[in-house]
């Protein structure tokens, strides 16, 4: 008796701050759709509430910071008893059509060093319900990375069937078919009991899906930004656009992210859910960066092989990464809004958004000290606004920055845009000297606005 009201008390408290979290949150935005999504999560909170009264038998949800007591089937390997630096965690089922596990594992054992590799531990859990697909897989996959099962770099597990709630019979939100809610509630709490297990791995988590291919170093890249942030408040860090792919989190939000996914396992697909996640641990916006370091190469979901061609169009195979030094612009192209031009020089998302530049217009980089460059890169137009690009224009390397002028004073012009890119390498073969300015003009005037969606600049 006890025990069941100290968890009323817990769970009461613990929905009262969801509902005035979500009231506060969605009362900054004022339209009506917001009104709807309100009444509509305030509907799910309290039906949660209801249900979980009743059903006391998650004993784990009473506690959403201790890891949940499964005891997981240990397929191949076992992982090292030294925590790593990142924890790669996947999970897989039965695809109807072609499956592209061995693939996803070459990707991230291939596009990896050595030495990236002794930091990182990788998970899959094979989650399919029939037990000899599981078993044939686990033997493909120990044939196929006997030396990485050896070094304790990769581990496949399975939860057993009977630690999954109820999977039949559950609520059609969004007016889907019950098969794909089966699916989707299901794959919410596979991927709960693999991040719970993974809790302990490492320092930090990064979720993939079975079907990606890696960008090259992917590792040194995530290790690179962490390193940044590590005076900063993140809950959740992006390094690619699609589904639940390339999130990054601090292994120690695992269990509290393993019970959100378990709570609301059958409201929403775990990518929406997702988004939940950092906005109640108060990281507000989304913090994604580019370029992708993985792509979606599935062509079948894994449900009952429905096509699906979601491509991540941020994604660079040889993303060795760019080095874009310190630096401030310098632009006679009117902003719009706050598209700044740093948003097309940062790693994180945004672009510079300029208003109908004239012939002579120009945008400068300006280095806070002067580099030796090997490549420049420049991307303009958008998938969305694919008229907004640069139509006619140069680029130039400059020398002898004037603070007065705010102008280099002698430029050497290095190439022309081809509709509306510009990437040329070698660069140090024809500019051999110290950088201050790199330049775009603007060549002939257009109607049309200017995006400028990435600057990347390479150096020796
Ligand atoms: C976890 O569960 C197992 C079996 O279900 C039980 O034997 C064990 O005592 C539990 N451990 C904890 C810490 O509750
Ligand atoms: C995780 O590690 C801590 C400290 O080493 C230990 O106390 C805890 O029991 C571990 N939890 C699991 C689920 O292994
Ligand atoms: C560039 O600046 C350096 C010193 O800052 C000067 O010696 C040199 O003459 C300048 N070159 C030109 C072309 O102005
Ligand atoms: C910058 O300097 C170059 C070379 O001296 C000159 O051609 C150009 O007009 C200058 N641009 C501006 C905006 O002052």
């Amino acid at each position: 008796m006890r025990c069941s009201l100290r968890s009323f008390v817990i769970l009461a408290t613990s929905f009262l701050l969801l509902l005035l979290f979500i009231h506060f949150h969605m009362a900054r935005e004022d339209d009506a759709m917001v009104v709807e999504k309100r009444r509509w999560a305030q509907e799910v909170a309290m039906q949660e509430l209801r249900s979980e009264l009743n059903a006391q038998s998650f004993q784990g949800l009473q506690n959403a910071l201790a890891p949940i007591n499964i005891s997981y089937q240990y397929l191949v390997g076992a992982p090292l008893l030294r925590k790593s630096y990142l924890t790669i965690g996947l999970s897989s089922v039965k695809r109807t059509k072609k499956n592209y596990l061995l693939y996803t594992l070459t990707s991230i054992f291939s596009q990896s060093s050595e030495e990236e590799l002794k930091e990182m531990v990788v998970v899959v859990h094979l989650a399919d319900f029939d037990m000899d697909w599981n078993a044939h897989m686990a033997k493909e996959i120990s044939s196929k990375f006997a030396l990485q099962i050896a070094l304790g770099r990769l581990v496949l597990i399975h939860a057993p069937q009977d630690m999954y709630p109820p999977l039949e019979g559950l609520k059609r939100n969004y007016n889907d078919p019950e098969e794909r809610v089966k699916f989707r509630s299901k794959q919410n709490v596979d991927y709960a009991f693999l991040v719970n297990f993974c809790a302990n791995l490492s320092t930090y988590y990064v979720m993939l899906e079975d079907d990606v291919q890696c960008a090259k170093s992917f590792f040194t890249v995530i290790k690179k930004v962490l390193t940044e942030r590590e005076n900063s408040y993140w809950v959740t860090l992006e390094f690619s656009k699609l589904g639940y792919i390339g999130k990054v989190y601090h292994s120690s939000d695992l269990p509290r992210l393993a019970h959100l996914l378990l709570l609301f396992y059958q409201e929403m697909p775990c990518d929406w859910l997702l988004t939940y996640f950092h906005k109640l641990l108060t990281q507000n916006d989304v913090i994604r960066f580019r370029p992708s370091l993985f792509q979606h190469i599935g062509f079948y979901s894994s449900f009952k092989g429905t096509a699906n061609h979601l491509q991540d169009d941020g994604f660079e195979e040889e993303s060795s990464m760019p080095d874009n030094p310190p630096a401030n612009f310098v632009t006679s192209i009117a902003t719009f809004e706050n598209h700044y031009a740093s948003h097309a020089y940062s790693n994180m998302e945004g672009y510079f958004w300029g208003i109908s530049p004239v012939a002579t217009d120009y945008f400068t980089i300006v280095f806070n000290v002067a580099v030796r460059i090997t490549r420049v890169k420049v991307e303009t137009g958008s998938k969305e606004r694919p008229t907004d690009y640069l139509q006619s224009g140069q680029l130039s390397l400059g020398q002898n920055w004037s603070k007065t002028d705010k102008n280099c004073t002698r430029y050497l012009h290095i190439g022309s845009f081809s509709n509306g890119h510009f990437d040329k390498k070698e660069i140090e073969k024809l500019a051999n000297f110290p950088v201050e300015c790199v330049k775009i003009t603007v060549t002939t005037s257009q109607t049309e606005w200017l995006i400028i969606r990435s600057i990347n600049i390479w150096t020796s």
